[in-house]
């Protein structure tokens, strides 16, 4: 069948290899495509780990982990991947070029291709400024781009694979805030019909999700929209009125 994208975790607990607690317990939630769901929550709340569990990086040390209905222990690891644009809180790139960056989950992509996950991720301006374009040197660790720079190309590398789930950590808040709306915007076409699950820290961000979930030392304390929270968990009124 398809790929379609629902992720579904249950009952998830996790512990990280050596630690005694669990960083992670009692996870539920659902994310289905053509939306969007923002997880927030304080520093050390779990919401990179929560992710990080999606592709495997880490296993779950409970419960379980769906993508589209099978235990993703199931899947073959490579073909796990290829579902899955995670964008990491820190953006790597590799030495190269900004064209091989961009194909790393997919070599087939054709330059066109690029161009289109440029202008998404608000990179084709400063991509098409450069005199090499899209084969302009990528210098190790990607220290001749700015910060923000890197974390929009990582965010195209991830629109490349074209994948049915993209797992955005934090990638919006080290932008400025008419970028990072840009950036939402361009990306509504690929939430309609891909599975989005944003970590964020803007209200802006977050505001518009379909679906919001609140952590709290590795537990869910609510799940709503930005309404809903606002009426109904005070962990949530928190964290959007510091
Ligand atoms: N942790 C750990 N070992 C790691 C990574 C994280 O023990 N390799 C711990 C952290 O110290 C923290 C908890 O796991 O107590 C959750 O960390 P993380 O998922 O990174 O929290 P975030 O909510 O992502 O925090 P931030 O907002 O700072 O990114
Ligand atoms: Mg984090």
């Amino acid at each position: 069948p398809p790929a379609r994208g629902v992720v579904q975790l249950q009952d998830v607990e996790f512990t990280y290899p050596g630690a005694d607690d669990p960083v992670l317990s009692d996870i539920n939630l659902t994310a289905r495509p053509g939306g969007m769901t923002a997880i927030v929550g304080s520093t050390g709340a779990g919401k990179t780990t929560l992710l990080s569990l999606i592709p495997r990086l880490f296993d779950v040390t409970g419960g379980r982990v769906l993508l589209d209905g099978l235990d993703i222990r199931e899947y073959d690891p490579a073909q796990l991947w290829e579902r899955i644009g995670l964008i990491p809180q820190k953006a790597f790139l590799f030495t190269g070029t900004v064209a091989s960056n961009l194909r790393y989950g997919n070599p087939d992509a054709t330059d066109e291709e690029l161009w289109r996950a440029l202008e998404i991720a608000q990179a084709k301006d400063f991509v098409a400024e450069m005199p090499e374009g899209l084969n302009a040197p990528v210098a190790q660790g990607g220290s001749n781009v700015s910060g923000g720079q890197r974390q929009r190309l990582a965010i195209a590398r991830a629109l490349v694979k074209q994948a049915p789930v993209y797992l955005f950590d934090d990638s919006f808040s080290a932008l400025d805030v008419a970028t990072d709306a840009r950036l939402r915007r361009a990306l509504r076409p690929i939430s309609a019909h891909a599975t989005v699950i944003v970590v964020a820290q803007r209200v802006s961000t977050i505001v518009d999700a379909d679906q919001i979930i609140v952590l709290e030392n590795g537990r869910v304390v609510g799940t709503g929209t930005h309404d809903e929270l606002l009426a109904g968990c005070a962990t949530y009124v928190e964290i959007v009125q510091s």
